[in-house]
């Protein structure tokens, strides 16, 4: 069986985000059969309709390229005032485009957040699910990865150095594995 393509995109531009640490745990956890690679949002400009009608963006040409080739995504989401980091939601915006045909359109994706606050991101994680219904985005519903206290599951770098919870990000990505197959058929 030929290996699952995930891509991987973090909601923060931090050098020591929790999130983007989160994003390369998954790469090194990634189970047999599936390969995690990440794209990077910083150089996604603000969607604006007028920059699109004279041409997508190159940055946004290459993260829509990137998102059609997958067989599935994986976002890392802060929470942002209740809410998904503009960095994100933008970048959902501009690969949401067209409405129909997005390669947003189909694309199984899961979804994870680490905070320092008691909630782990969860309201951010239900606003991304909320867009993805719009965009057609087939989001794992379990299992959910929310990590609260995160500083104390990461280091100062950012990197996930809880035993437990690398143990369960392990077994999310292999429940994205059959999830991606699952959506296929
Ligand atoms: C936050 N933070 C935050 N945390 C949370 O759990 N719920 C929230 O609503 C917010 N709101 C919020 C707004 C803004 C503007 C900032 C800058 C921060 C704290 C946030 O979880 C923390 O900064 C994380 O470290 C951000 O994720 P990364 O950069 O570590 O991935």
């Amino acid at each position: 069986m030929s290996t699952l393509k995930v891509l991987g995109v973090a909601g923060s531009l931090r050098a020591a985000s929790y999130n983007r640490g989160l994003l390369r745990a998954a790469v090194e956890l990634a189970p047999t059969g599936m390969q995690v690679s990440t794209f990077d949002l910083r150089p996604i400009p603000m969607y604006d309709a007028d920059l699109e009608a004279l041409g997508v963006p190159e940055p946004v040409d290459a993260l829509k390229q990137a998102i059609r080739e997958a067989d599935g995504l994986l976002i890392a989401t802060p929470e942002y005032n209740y809410g998904v980091p503009a960095l994100l939601k933008n970048a959902i915006d501009w690969a949401s485009r067209p409405a129909k045909g997005s390669p947003l359109q189909g694309k199984p994706a899961a979804l994870m957040g680490a905070s320092p606050g008691m909630a782990g991101t969860i309201r951010a994680q239900l606003q991304l699910r909320q867009s993805f219904v719009f965009t057609q985005t087939l989001c794992m519903p379990q299992p959910e990865v929310v990590i609260p206290r995160a500083h104390e599951k990461f280091d100062d770098e950012g990197n996930l150095t809880d035993e437990s919870t690398r143990a369960y990000l392990g077994k999310m990505l292999e429940a994205f594995g059959a999830w991606v197959l699952r959506v296929r058929d």
